[in-house]
């Protein structure tokens, strides 16, 4: 069994799914629920074998990552006599760890609850840091807290049934780790054609090393921990307005490469960034993952939808840089004209 420890909690891998029985029954809970999605219900709960735990299933997608979702899960806690000695295990992709965690630690002001990510995206990154949150009047995350859970349980077995897309949104918070954190991960990984041919748990363990080897230095995100906002001042941004305007809008990774390309040309405009590894960081990235059409969003939309992020501070937008491949830096302001440049130089990466 492979294992990285937090302050207060495990992450597990590669273990026999059997593990989380053992693990419940040794802790003497007085009951278990299970949250699920409409997926991860039919894709993922069979694959655990936990015929006691009661489960409570909510429809798929960010849209359901609000207030009246949560109140109909504490209602059904409620009823099914949930207590401050009962558990919850968070059975799905980030949307679920996210809110679940956040509906556990609101209910009589808090009980324990396991994070089981299935998707790509939430085992290499939102499991581990204890950020949890919902969305509220159209922003994102904006009502949550800071709350570990007691366990982390990463099986890749739940990736099989994964549609490609959500792989690859997965994928976007790899190659930033890299980026950020681990210039040999980095190498590892940029030469690669098919993400799927690559032994995904031994990938995803390094970015959970990464993550938390970040997150246990700055637990609050007061320093450190902003570098892995790489991509993401921008990319929230994107992120958002295509979700407002875009008929399919893009998936949270897809907009966070977006970012990570702006961002890194920034940093070597502006930063350290030598030209050959920006030149390296677009092309790997162009590989894999296909342009947008930046241009049909208003710029004036993307500029005040940065300043309005709960990330900056007085008024000035705040992002992260490269300062090499590997290596990342923080708190560098971005001025209008230079969020220009950056998007121009997306669109003409991608004409
Ligand atoms: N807490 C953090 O630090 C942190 C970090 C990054 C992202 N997040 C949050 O995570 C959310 C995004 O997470 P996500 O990308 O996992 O989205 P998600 O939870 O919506 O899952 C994506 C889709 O995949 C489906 N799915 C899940 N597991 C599956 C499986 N094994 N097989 C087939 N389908 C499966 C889901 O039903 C859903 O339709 C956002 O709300 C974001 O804010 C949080
Ligand atoms: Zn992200």
């Amino acid at each position: 069994m492979k294992n990285i420890t937090l302050d207060n909690y495990v992450v597990i891998f590669e273990d026999k799914l059997d593990f989380l029985i053992e693990f419940i029954a040794e802790k003497g809970y007085s009951s278990v629920f299970i949250l699920t999605d409409t997926q991860t219900e039919q894709l993922c709960k069979p694959l655990l074998n936990l015929p006691d735990a009661i489960s409570i299933e909510i429809p798929e997608g960010e849209t359901f990552k609000n207030l009246d979702t949560c109140q109909e899960v504490w209602e059904m806690l409620l009823k099914c006599g949930a207590d401050r000695k009962s558990l919850l295990i968070n059975l799905g992709g980030g949307v679920i760890g996210d809110m679940g965690g956040f509906i556990a630690s609101c209910y009589m002001r808090g009980f324990d609850f396991i994070q089981v990510p299935t998707t790509l995206l939430s085992q290499v990154d939102a499991s581990v840091g204890g950020k949890l949150a919902i969305d509220f009047k159209y922003a994102k995350n904006l009502i949550g807290l800071f709350k570990d859970p007691v366990l982390v349980f990463i099986h890749d077995k739940f990736l099989q049934t994964l549609p490609e897309q959500q792989y690859l949104n997965g994928w976007a918070e790899i190659f930033k780790h890299a980026l950020i954190a681990d210039k040999q991960l980095w190498n590892e990984i940029k030469h690669l054609s098919n993400l799927r041919q690559v032994n995904i748990q031994d990938i995803v363990f390094k970015n959970v090393a990464i993550k938390s080897e970040v997150v246990r230095t700055d637990p609050f995100e007061s320093g450190r921990r902003k570098i892995l906002n790489f991509g993401h001042t921008i990319g929230h941004a994107v992120e958002a307005l295509s979700l407002k305007n875009d008929e399919h809008p893009l998936l949270h990774g897809e907009a966070v490469v977006i970012g990570m390309i702006c961002e890194a040309f920034l940093s070597h405009k502006y930063g350290t960034l030598h030209e050959d590894e920006l030149e390296e960081i677009v092309q790997v990235l162009r590989q894999h993952y296909s342009g947008y059409p930046l241009n049909k969003l208003p710029f004036s939309d993307i500029w005040n939808f940065m300043r309005m992020d709960k990330k900056n501070n007085k008024g000035t937008v705040l992002a992260c840089l490269l300062d090499s491949i590997g290596k990342a830096s923080w708190d560098h302001e971005i001025a209008e004209e230079q969020l220009k440049e950056a998007v121009h130089f997306y669109i003409q990466t991608f004409r």
